[in-house]
Order: C-alpha cells, then structure tokens, then sequence
C-alpha cells in the first residue's frame, strides 16, 4: 500500500524481543526496564499481524530485537513466516552471539539474509564497546553463514575512535560479505554520540583501496549506499540517516515486541496493535492501514529537541 506522501510501504521490521544478551555502548549500556512477558506478542500475534500485512502489500519483513535469538522459539518462528502465503523475504538482524548453532535451520528454512552488528574486529575492543567479550561466538556465526552460503551483511556502527577499526572491519569484504558503516543516531545512548562521517570513513577507506567508488546497486531493502572496488568481492555500504536523509525513499514500518507499531524511527507516537489483536481483532486490517497511511513525512534527528522517540533501540529493533 501507499502512505500519505504517495511512499510505497512493502517492509515490515518485526522485534520479538526487547531482551538483548549484550550492552552496547551506544544502545543500552546499563541495561533496560525489562516489559513483562504478558506484554509481549506471542509468536501467533505477530504472525496474525504479518497476515493481516501481507494483505495491505507488505510481502518482506526483517526479524529484529533486541536480540532475536535470545527469544526462545525464534527459528521456528522464522520458518513459519517464511511460510506464510504472500510472504517474499524474510531477512534478520543479530548480534551475531548465539547465532551458529542455529545457521543450519535457519538455512532450512530458507532465510532471505542476515545482519550481524559487528563495531569492532579485535576481542578487546569488541568487549570494550558491547560490555562482553564475544567476538569469538560472534566469528563463528560468521564461518558459518558463509559455509551455509546465507546473503550475510555486516552491520558497524561509527562510533568516536571508528577510525582506527574502518579498514580492519571492511576487509570482511574480502570473503564476500558486504560490510555497512552506520552513523549514530540520537536514540538510546547514541544522544550526543558522534563518530566520523561518511566522507571521513571514506577517506580512510580510501588509503587501503583507493579506487573505491560509488554504485546505484542495491542491495536488500534498506537504506544502505554502496560503494565498489575491483579488489573487494563484498561491498561497503553506508547508512547515514541524519546526514544524508533517505525518508523520502523509506518503505517500511516497524512492530515492537509490545505490539506497537511505529510509522517512523525518530517518533514515540505509534498504535497499540496488541489491544487491537487482544480485544477487537476484526478491526486489525482497518487499524494497520490507518497507522501506516498516516506515516510521517520525514524524520527529525537533525533536531535533536524534536525526537519524541524515548525508547532505547533494543525496544525499537533498529
Ligand atoms: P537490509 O539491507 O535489507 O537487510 O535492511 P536494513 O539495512 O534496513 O537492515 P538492518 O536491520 O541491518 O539495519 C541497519 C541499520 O539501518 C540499523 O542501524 C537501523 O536502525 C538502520 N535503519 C534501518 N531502517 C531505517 C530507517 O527507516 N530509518 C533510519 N533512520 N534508520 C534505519
Ligand atoms: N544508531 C545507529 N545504529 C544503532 N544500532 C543500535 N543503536 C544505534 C544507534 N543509536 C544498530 C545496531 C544494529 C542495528 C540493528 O542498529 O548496531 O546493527
Ligand atoms: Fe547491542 Fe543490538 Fe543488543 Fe543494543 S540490541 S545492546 S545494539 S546487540
């Protein structure tokens, strides 16, 4: 379906769990509130919800937390969406953690793609930032990706001192996985974090690969500009929502674990679909097109004074 501004809205992030196994410095570092489980949608309440999503056009949906894996019954719950008649894509977003044991299943049942977070390439720093040293689970999950031939992203968040790490971190390239730089954006920990900018992690790229440049290929469904080079088979992407804003191309909404949907990252407004799947379920179709129509234009992370989104990203899912 189309929103108000004429945006075609075919991609839904669902997050199944605000519980996170790490403390990213620029997340959650202290950890959250945790919502009781009674709060959080079944399994069977977000597949209710992608049906009904599938009907208004969403056909890709990416599986996000918190952690994901961290949820019990994830992979299955995976499957079963992969399943669902209409569903085209289904990709997900980990740290990475937990990951290998599961890569085998997730491969059975047909995952379109996975992103793991990874902000660091040594076991120190990579404890420093997340608050646990894991890089090790973390490369494990990443041999077996590759092994299991799963489209595999890598997601690395510039934080302050990013600089030293960019061309360690983009040499994954080298085995075919494509490696994105993320600007912080003010939600959580990341307000008032600042790290180098696209053109600064470009120039720093660019010692190590000096032919890399720009390319329209897309890759997946987000908001990721990828840059090429002959010596890299995997691509560098850059996503950099407050710089360089992409809301005028954005297609997706997202589902927190609590069942609210929100139209927009930077906004706390949204709609409580968990009442309406609880107490009134044959108003869920009305209630889901009305949300997603109404998605705001742009959003207002330049204005820092303007988010109204007080969520921390673990609750959100990215
Ligand atoms: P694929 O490339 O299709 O896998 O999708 P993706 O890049 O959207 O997935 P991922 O979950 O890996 O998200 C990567 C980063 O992009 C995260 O930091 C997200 O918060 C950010 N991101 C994703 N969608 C949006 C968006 O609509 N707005 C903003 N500002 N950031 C987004
Ligand atoms: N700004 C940018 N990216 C963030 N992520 C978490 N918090 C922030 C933030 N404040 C990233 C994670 C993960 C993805 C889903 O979102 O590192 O890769
Ligand atoms: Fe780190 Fe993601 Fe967990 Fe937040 S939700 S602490 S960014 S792994």
């Amino acid at each position: 379906m189309t929103d108000q501004y004429r945006r075609t809205i075919d991609y839904m992030r669902l997050s199944v769990t605000d519980r996170c196994n790490l403390r990213c410095r620029y997340c959650m570092p202290n950890g959250i509130a945790q919502v009781s489980h009674a709060d959080i949608l079944t399994y069977e309440e977000f597949l209710q919800v992608a049906a009904t999503a599938v009907e208004l056009g969403i056909t890709k949906f990416k599986v996000t937390g918190g952690e994901p894996l961290a949820r019990l019954g994830c992979v299955d719950f995976i499957s079963c969406l992969k399943a669902l008649p209409g569903v085209e894509q289904v990709t997900l977003t980990t740290n990475g953690v937990l990951l290998s044991p599961f890569v085998s299943c997730l491969a059975e049942a047909g995952i379109d793609g996975v992103n793991v977070s990874l902000d660091a390439p040594d076991r120190e720093t990579f404890a420093d930032i997340t608050g646990f040293d894991a890089l090790p689970q973390v490369l494990r999950s990443l041999d077996a990706l590759l092994s299991a031939g799963i489209h595999t992203k890598l997601n690395c968040v510039l934080l302050p001192g990013s600089e030293e790490r960019l061309t360690s971190l983009a040499r994954f390239a080298r085995r075919g996985l494509d490696v994105r730089f993320i600007e912080i954006m003010p939600i959580g920990a990341g307000v008032g974090s600042h790290g180098p900018s696209r053109e600064e992690a470009l120039t720093v790229l660019r010692r190590e690969w000096p032919d890399l440049r720009p390319t329209d290929i897309r890759r997946g469904n987000g908001p990721a500009h990828y840059y090429i080079c002959a010596s890299l088979p995997g691509h560098i992407g850059m996503i950099d929502a407050v710089s360089h804003k992409f809301c005028g191309e954005c297609n997706r909404v997202r589902l927190t674990s609590t069942g609210f949907l929100k139209p927009c990252l930077c906004y706390g407004e949204g709609t409580n679909l968990r009442a309406v799947l609880r107490e009134r379920p044959e108003e869920l179709s009305e209630v889901l097109r009305a949300a997603i129509y109404k998605k705001p234009q742009a959003h207002c992370f330049d204005r820092t004074a303007s988010v109204t989104e007080q969520k921390a990203m673990s609750q959100i899912g990215g």
